[in-house]
């Protein structure tokens, strides 16, 4: 069995369990310029300097969690992701309590209060899912105080001078209006948009190695086609159009152009097929 233990650490007399820092295979093609925006907002400048959270911001599926997570790495950090939802709680995204053997409460720290203790960076993806009442939670650690209180394991947490933190928000309609109190401390904003033909051919490329280019240069050219038209269709998409005709073409002998039909169809539906 794949056994893992927790890290813990101890905290004005109180044991918190630590989060596991989360490992993926993820690379960041292209637009190097965001890449040097997000770097800059962490960088210090000056020993009375702190480091900026930004935003980032753009359609689902364009590439801000990618960003924020090579960003990152590409600055030998470990990342800790915390995946907001609308049914997220402020104890969420600080300390839970946990039933242990014996009735023990063991107080375990969330992605972001780890990445505060070891120094690491916080990504809370999709904020804006999240409710104005759980931001609050955060308030402190988003200004010149850079610390939270945990109400349920009764401790103040310090974010270590390494810690670093990054938003992501999709820019549709699924969120919750967040307060201006909140924004002005998650600044500045980075938005990301769709990325020219030949990067997102290298995207195409990265994330599917193993699939025939003439599919990926098919998949390219509908999406910049889709651009051009300024629908919400992004790189993820793609992906999975190019993934399921590659997995089809499997499945016995088929005509790609009509598997490429297929494949818009079931994951945009008809309205895509016109970019084909
Ligand atoms: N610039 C990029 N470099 C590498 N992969 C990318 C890039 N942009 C998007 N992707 C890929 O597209 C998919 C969606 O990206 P993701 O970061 O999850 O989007 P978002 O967080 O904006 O919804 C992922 O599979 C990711 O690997
Ligand atoms: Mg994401």
């Amino acid at each position: 069995m794949n056994k893992q233990t927790r890290r813990k650490v101890e905290i004005d007399g109180v044991t918190i369990y630590l989060a596991h820092p989360d490992e993926l295979p993820m690379r960041w093609i292209g637009q190097q310029e965001l890449m040097l925006q997000l770097h800059a907002c962490w960088r210090l400048i000056d020993e009375r300097d702190l480091p900026l959270s930004p935003r980032l911001i753009g359609k689902p599926g364009v590439g801000k969690t990618t960003l924020a997570y090579a960003a990152a790495r590409q600055l030998g950090k470990e990342v800790y992701i915390f995946q907001a939802t609308m049914d997220t709680r402020p104890e969420d995204l600080l300390i839970t309590p946990v039933v242990a053997e014996g009735q023990k409460i063991n107080y375990v720290a969330s992605p972001i209060v780890t990445a505060m203790i070891v120094g690491g960076v916080a990504i809370l993806d999709e904020g804006n899912r999240m409710s104005e009442k759980s931001w609050a939670s955060l308030a402190p650690l988003l200004d010149t105080r850079r610390y939270i209180e945990s109400i349920v394991a009764g401790v103040k947490v310090k974010a270590h001078p390494d810690f670093r933190m990054v938003a992501t928000m999709n820019d549709d309609a699924s969120t919750f209006e967040i307060p201006e109190y909140i924004h002005s401390r998650l600044q500045p904003q980075i938005y990301i948009d769709f990325p020219e033909r030949d990067e997102e051919l290298e995207i195409l490329r990265e994330n599917l190695p193993f699939v025939d280019e003439k599919i990926l240069n098919y998949v390219a050219d509908f999406l910049e086609r889709c651009h051009a038209s300024d629908e919400p269709y992004t790189v993820r998409d793609g992906i999975n159009i190019a993934r399921y005709v590659a997995k089809r073409l499997t499945t016995g002998r088929h005509n790609l152009q009509r598997l490429l039909q297929e494949a818009t169809v079931k994951v945009l539906g008809e309205s895509a097929l016109r970019y084909l």
